[in-house]
């Protein structure tokens, strides 16, 4: 052991500040909950009493149509026969602003998810390794080590990685809260920007994440609008991730950044960002394809020059182009995954309500913000682990709790329910049912046997007091004969 560590030692010496730092945030409980899966999967036949991945944002509800379009659609891959005729064209380099092809595509699909209610200009569309990298990328064109973003409150764990690990940029939460459903308020952005600055450090931008996760809502037309003008007020960037905007399955419709934008001719559109990708909306994130979409031209220049770390495979672009250029394949893709995602969505709040579970009244993403408050043993953060420890441990489920996402309220959950097939969703829905009741039960049998003794000690002391006022062989202080004074 001892050896280990040296060895450990010396290679920190050997080694970057980033390389042995712990900017990855890899020890959160986050991604704990992610190994505890990896430790001991569930399986239906093979490990049934396993962990069930609930902790990945995953959309597997509409592989079956991917898969059939790829079937009828052999020529796009240059891998088949049909389509080896291009393997050389596609093989060789190219540009790194992407197949023509591809952006355009891309442009059509990300106009089509937002209902073709703004337009995108394909010869904005830079590539980066999945939002993950463009949201590096974004941090690398935006701040300088030591700046920060805002972010709203609670907000995706990956952001601590991701915007800060590699650039030293700063996260600075904003903090929002269930009493009026984590609404990003005027005043909460004041408050954070005022702590920044009072600290001395130099505020770049700010980071909204709409459809949000983990709460799984959308930010409302006069939000928007508000960020717009507080960007514009204090001269800082407005980097929207746009991620889930093909998840929204109910009402209130999505509005995108994009079109307040449009709309307000007074904003400083060199301040506007998007961020998009296509690990959720059409389920692909082993594809690696994320998109900065920006208004700025230096920041569309300088970003593709980057974007030379990050570039999507021409063999995915490939076939991304062709698919995404099928348009009658995307428009029902797009109508009936959200139509997918909103069955699921209701099947698993209608399962938790009957236990009496809530959760945040959401109309996207791929999961729930659930509330389990009223599971805890006190409302504190360190009940909230041990509440998560035995969900993870006893009910065998890998959820992430709230304090993984910067929650400032302890016992709130995120839980996903997209990245599995019906018959899992219905093992992990018993389970957390079995779950809920049993800790109710349990917990309205300890505040019972409080309150009993409690009021069983009122009695005593009461009694106890009348049984010495009523001794006959003590006197009542107020008793002329009293000889023991009652303190
Ligand atoms: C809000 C948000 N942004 C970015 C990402 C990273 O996405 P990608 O897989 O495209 O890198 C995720 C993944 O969960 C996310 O939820």
């Amino acid at each position: 052991m001892a050896m280990i560590n040296s060895s450990f030692k010396e290679q920190v010496q050997l080694l970057s500040k980033i390389a042995t730092n712990d900017g990855h945030s890899e020890n959160s409980p986050y991604f704990d909950a992610w190994k505890a899966y990896d430790r001991d999967p569930y399986h239906s036949i093979n490990n049934p009493q396993g962990v069930i991945q609930m902790g990945l944002a995953e959309n597997q509800l509409s592989f079956n149509l991917i898969k059939d379009w790829v079937v009828h659609n052999q020529s796009a891959s240059i891998c088949t026969t049909q389509g080896v005729d291009k393997f050389t064209d596609i093989a060789i380099y190219q540009d790194y602003h992407g197949l023509p092809e591809f952006r355009n595509a891309i442009a059509r699909f990300m106009e089509k998810v937002r209902e073709e209610k703004v337009t995108f200009d394909p010869d904005r569309i830079v590539m980066s390794g999945g939002a993950t990298g463009a949201h590096e990328m974004m941090a690398f064109c935006l701040a300088d080590p030591g700046d920060a973003f805002l972010v709203p409150t609670p907000y995706y764990p990956g952001f601590d990685r991701d915007l800060r690990w590699r650039t030293g940029v700063q996260l600075v939460p904003v903090i929002c809260e269930s009493f009026n459903n984590f609404k990003i308020t005027r005043t909460a952005l004041e408050t954070a920007l005022q702590r920044a600055e009072s600290s001395k450090t130099k505020v770049k931008g700010l980071l909204v994440t709409n459809p949000s996760n983990p709460l799984g809502t959308t930010l409302d037309r006069a939000t928007l609008k508000d960020l717009v003008s507080f960007i514009n007020e204090k001269s800082i960037h407005l980097v929207c991730d746009e991620i889930y905007a093909g998840t929204v399955f109910n009402k209130p419709e999505f509005v995108s950044i994009a079109e307040i934008i449009e709309e307000d001719t007074k904003c400083n559109r060199d301040l506007v960002h998007i961020v998009y990708s296509l690990s959720k909306d059409m389920g692909f994130p082993g594809f690696r394809i994320g998109i900065v979409y920006s208004y700025n031209d230096n920041v569309v220049n300088c970003a593709r020059k980057m974007s030379s770390f990050g570039l999507v495979s021409t063999q995915t672009q490939h076939l991304i182009a062709a698919m995404l250029s099928d348009e009658m394949f995307v428009e029902k893709f797009i109508l009936e995954n959200r139509e997918r995602l909103g069955s699921r969505h209701e099947v698993f709040t209608q399962g938790l309500a009957q236990v009496g579970i809530g959760n945040l009244n959401g109309n996207a993403g791929l999961f729930l913000w659930m509330d389990l408050r009223k599971l805890l043993k006190k409302p504190t953060f360190e009940a909230e682990m041990e509440l998560w420890k035995s969900v993870i441990n006893n009910v065998k489920l890998s959820i992430s709790p709230g304090s993984s996402f910067h929650c400032s309220e302890p016992g709130w959950f995120r839980i996903c329910y997209a990245n599995m097939d019906d018959e899992t969703m219905k093992v992990a829905l018993q389970r957390i049912k079995k779950f809920a009741l049993q800790t109710m039960g349990a917990l309205e049998v300890k505040a019972k046997k409080l309150s009993c003794q409690r009021s069983l000690k009122m009695s005593l002391s009461f009694q106890l007091r009348d049984g010495i006022m009523m001794s006959p062989h003590i006197m009542s202080p107020h008793s002329p004969n009293s000889t023991i004074a009652l303190t």
